[in-house]
């Protein structure tokens, strides 16, 4: 009796862990592709998403390693009377699965958004109380990657909220990219390793270079908007937490949202591959000028992002204005940023030993931005560097 009493017991135990887990294989670089939030906020339609999933294709995004087109809030309108989840159906008339249908068939994947409390943070319905549901929704219009975000959620626990989606994912059974965005309130880089592939670490980025903006969410004055600058400062001490199938994400890129410079784009771009971030395009894809083109599909600075050492960069000196990122590479060579956030024209050096090597080694280093090699160096490398601008190299030895 007691050896029957603890076979089911331990069948129980196994069928509760073969259930309670995220999709692996997923995400194992950052996930690439484009949202809609940060251009078009609520005024998404099936018309402007298909546009852009074009417009990936032929951009050469889709080729320099882009893949997910993610329908950010406001694409759903309600519940019907079984409690499904109905997109907007004068904006999505085709509806979901045709959308999806339309993406998966230029070689792109599928993503939406949904929220765990009751309403999203554009008060559209959210997934509370219906994730198992929601889960067999997204699987059968064959969404790809799931955002999954905070407002409305405040009076519940996060990791049991996002374990409850990530295990309703599971069970639906298509392999969704699970999109963790509590704003980093909990400190999901603690918790979120085997719940979810990416989860934001701050509050929502903005088209400017240190802005912080308050707002009033819910009554109380609290929510920041923030600068680039400003969300890369609440990056380090991260980089332990981020690896193949898990990383910190500092939010989506600004890049071409035109309140930047070209300089300033160059700058936010090189940082965020530095950092192993997920790149998620934030801009019109269908009418970019070839410079934000250029920066968008560097490959040489994407396959510093994309390295499949997973290793997130880490700034290695602060001189106040001037800042080094470093980013061990899988060949054991090293990518480095030279940020000058500066008034005027820096000359910022890096020291081999502070990338790992010997002051003796000689190494050759190449500029990722003009694509051409700089030569062999011997302990260290010193790139002048314009104001609000980086310099990126790789250095290998
Ligand atoms: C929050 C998220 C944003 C975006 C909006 C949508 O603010 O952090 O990225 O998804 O909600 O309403």
């Amino acid at each position: 009796m007691k050896k029957i009493l603890s076979i089911l017991v331990l069948s129980y135990m196994f069928s509760q862990v073969a259930f309670s887990q995220k999709f692996e294989k997923l995400a194992l670089t950052p996930p690439m592709g484009w949202n809609s939030w940060n251009k078009f906020g609520c005024d998404v339609s099936e018309k402007m998403i298909m546009e852009m999933a074009d417009a990936m294709v032929s951009s050469g995004m889709k080729d320099a390693g882009y893949q997910y087109i993610v329908i950010d809030d406001c694409w759903q309108v309600g519940r019907d009377n079984q409690g499904n989840i109905v997109p907007d159906p004068e904006r999505f008339p085709s509806g979901m699965k045709v959308l999806g249908d339309y993406i998966h068939s230029i070689g792109l994947k599928f993503g939406i958004y949904s929220d765990a409390g009751i309403l999203t943070c554009g008060e559209r319905p959210g997934s509370r109380g219906y994730e198992y549901q929601d889960a067999r929704s997204y699987a059968g219009w064959g969404v790809d990657y799931l955002k999954y975000d905070w407002c409305y959620a405040d009076d519940q626990n996060s990791l049991a909220s996002y374990r409850l989606m990530r295990d309703a994912l599971y069970k639906a059974g298509r392999p969704i990219v699970f999109s963790i965005c509590e704003w980093g309130s909990t400190k999901p880089w603690i918790w979120a390793g085997d719940v979810g592939h990416l989860w934001r670490t701050t509050y929502d980025i903005r088209d400017c270079w240190d802005c912080s903006t308050k707002v009033v969410y819910r009554g109380k004055e609290s929510v920041n908007f923030l600068g680039f600058t400003k969300i890369l400062d609440q990056q380090t001490g991260l980089e332990s937490y981020a690896g193949p199938g898990h990383w910190n994400d500092p939010d989506m890129l600004e890049v071409g949202n035109s309140n930047l410079t070209i300089p300033e784009y160059r700058a936010h771009f090189s940082l965020w591959c530095i950092l192993a971030a997920p790149l998620i395009a934030g801009n019109d894809l269908r009418d970019m000028t070839p410079e934000i083109a250029g920066i968008l599909t560097n490959r040489e600075v994407i396959a510093v992002n994309q390295d499949s050492l997973g290793m997130q960069g880490r700034k290695v000196r602060d001189d106040g204005d001037t800042e080094v990122w470093v980013k061990q590479l899988k060949d054991g060579s090293r990518a480095v940023v030279l940020f000058n956030r500066g008034q005027s024209e820096a000359k910022i050096p890096v020291f081999w030993n502070e990338i790992g090597y010997p002051d003796h080694f000689t190494a050759t280093v190449r500029d990722l931005w003009l694509k051409k090699n700089l030569g062999n160096y011997k302990g260290s490398f010193t790139g002048t560097v314009p104001s609000h601008d980086v310099v990126m190299v790789t250095i290998r030895p």
